[in-house]
């Protein structure tokens, strides 16, 4: 299950939704930038890593080899489910993720000062240099955090080579590494029974035919490979990721489900076509509590980017896709719908590589009437208005993709699952024509 646009898609809800049907939910890339919000009987839940299957007692959850793990935060989330009552002993995190560090989150941070107006807008949270060490092969990976003695040599080591960087570059105190020992051996000490070999606990899994959710953070289009670079996070949330972050074949996936709000929301720097800056822009967002979970940041707002959504179905190949949100446009007299852009009187139909050509874009757009009505109770296709279920397949149409399960609200009970799309047939949802033939 994958992000179809730039995050915060609420694929934190159809997580949650689908982890009923699933045995294992997987976690394959991120860090704690990403934040899902969980409501499960009035009780809301924020958890930055830990999948959100863990609020079920029989679904095992994994932290996977391609995610960027900072210790404190996992521990205060394990804290957290806790106090609430909810068993932890089913989240396991792979050996071979690697370690957030102070100095990446100090790193980051101070990066972004530095770049001014070329700032990308990251969480702070030391993701993008976390990554950067994992490339330039001097990570803390979880498996180092296990073995104190090697620890405290590589700490040492690293400590000093990150305070020449802190202080030379950026004018930052250093930090002290005995200090930094000290506190990541306590976390590792914490972390331990939680340690697997995550790829093959999964391949196990595969083998024993038990159903597997691979669970993307962040969205395609923040993808540092295929998303609107630089404008990305440093990890790749697209459906192939998930077989590089968890060590599994791509012949073991049997179904890609992509999560896409029924508008459009960025968070941070970068071009936005359909972006809405007066007053329904502000509706969205105030309707639709547009706020980051993890920052608090106040989200972008706009209009539904139909050329994005089918670049998603391209590089992801998704099977399905679930709209989240369709209430927050209830109260709208009509609705727009972003077919194409345009670049100087020339049409363009699919995504641009460029971020420069990307930020020229103006969309050319749909107008399809409101239904000016609350669609918050509605549990089946038949009870949506008629426009509200119109809007919906033109979406379907526009990106040649089915639509699996349509999201009302927050709680579990405000969906409408037009079919299971973890136990039902492949390709065989709400089709544009509305019958059982896909468009194609
Ligand atoms: P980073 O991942 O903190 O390095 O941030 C890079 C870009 O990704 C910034 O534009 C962030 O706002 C965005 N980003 C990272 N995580 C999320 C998320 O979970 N939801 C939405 N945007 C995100």
């Amino acid at each position: 299950m994958i992000g179809a646009q730039w995050g915060d898609e609420g694929k934190g809800k159809i997580t949650d939704l689908l982890s009923g049907s699933a045995d294992v939910v997987v976690r394959y890339q991120g860090g704690v930038n990403a934040g899902h919000t969980v409501v499960v009987q009035g009780q809301t839940f924020k958890l930055h890593l830990i999948p959100s299957g863990i609020l079920y007692p029989e679904t095992e959850c994994i932290i996977g080899s391609g995610t960027v793990i900072d210790p404190k935060v996992l521990l205060q989330e394990l804290d957290q489910l806790h106090e609430l009552g909810i068993a932890t002993d089913k989240l396991h995190i792979s050996e071979s993720a690697h370690v957030t560090m102070p100095y990446h989150r100090l790193i980051d941070q101070a990066s972004e000062e530095k770049r001014g107006s070329h700032k990308i807008g990251t969480t702070g949270r030391g993701i993008g240099p976390t990554y950067a060490d994992k490339s330039e092969r001097t990570g803390i990976r979880i498996v180092d955090l296990m073995l104190q003695d090697d620890l405290v040599k590589q700490l040492r080591w690293t400590v000093n080579y990150k305070n020449v960087i802190l202080e030379k570059l950026y004018d930052l105190p250093p930090l002290d590494p005995e200090a930094v020992i000290e506190e990541y051996l306590g976390y590792a000490e914490r972390l331990r029974p939680h340690v697997v070999d995550s790829s093959l606990r999964i391949y196990d899994a595969i083998q024993q035919k038990r159903n597997i959710l691979f669970e993307g953070a962040q969205g395609t289009l923040l993808d540092l490979d295929h998303g609107t670079y630089p404008y990305v996070t440093s990890s790749n949330p697209v459906a192939g990721g998930a077989c590089i972050g968890s060590g599994v074949g791509p012949t073991m996936i049997d179904r890609v489900i992509g999560v896409a709000k029924a508008y459009t929301t960025r968070v941070g720097e970068g071009p936005f076509p359909t972006e809405l800056d007066g007053e329904v822009g502000e509706l969205l967002c105030d309707r639709g509590a547009e706020f980051g979970t993890t920052t608090g940041r106040r989200r972008r707002c706009g209009w539904f980017d139909g050329v994005i959504g089918r670049y998603a179905v391209r590089i992801n190949g998704l099977d399905c896709l679930a709209i989240t949100k369709l209430d927050v446009l209830d109260t709208l007299d009509e609705i727009k719908v972003c077919v194409a852009y345009d670049i100087d009187g020339k049409q363009i139909n699919d995504f641009p590589t460029s971020a420069r050509l990307f930020a020229q874009c103006t969309p050319i757009y749909k107008t399809l009437p409101g239904w000016k009505q609350s669609t918050a109770d509605c549990r089946t296709l038949d009870d949506l208005p008629k426009p509200a279920l119109a809007y919906l397949k033109y979406l379907a149409e526009l990106m040649e993709v089915p639509i699996a399960i349509v999201s009302l609200g927050a709680s579990r009970d405000q969906t409408i699952i037009v079919e299971d799309p973890i136990h039902g047939p492949k390709r065989a949802l709400l089709y544009s024509n509305g019958t059982a033939s896909p468009v194609m």
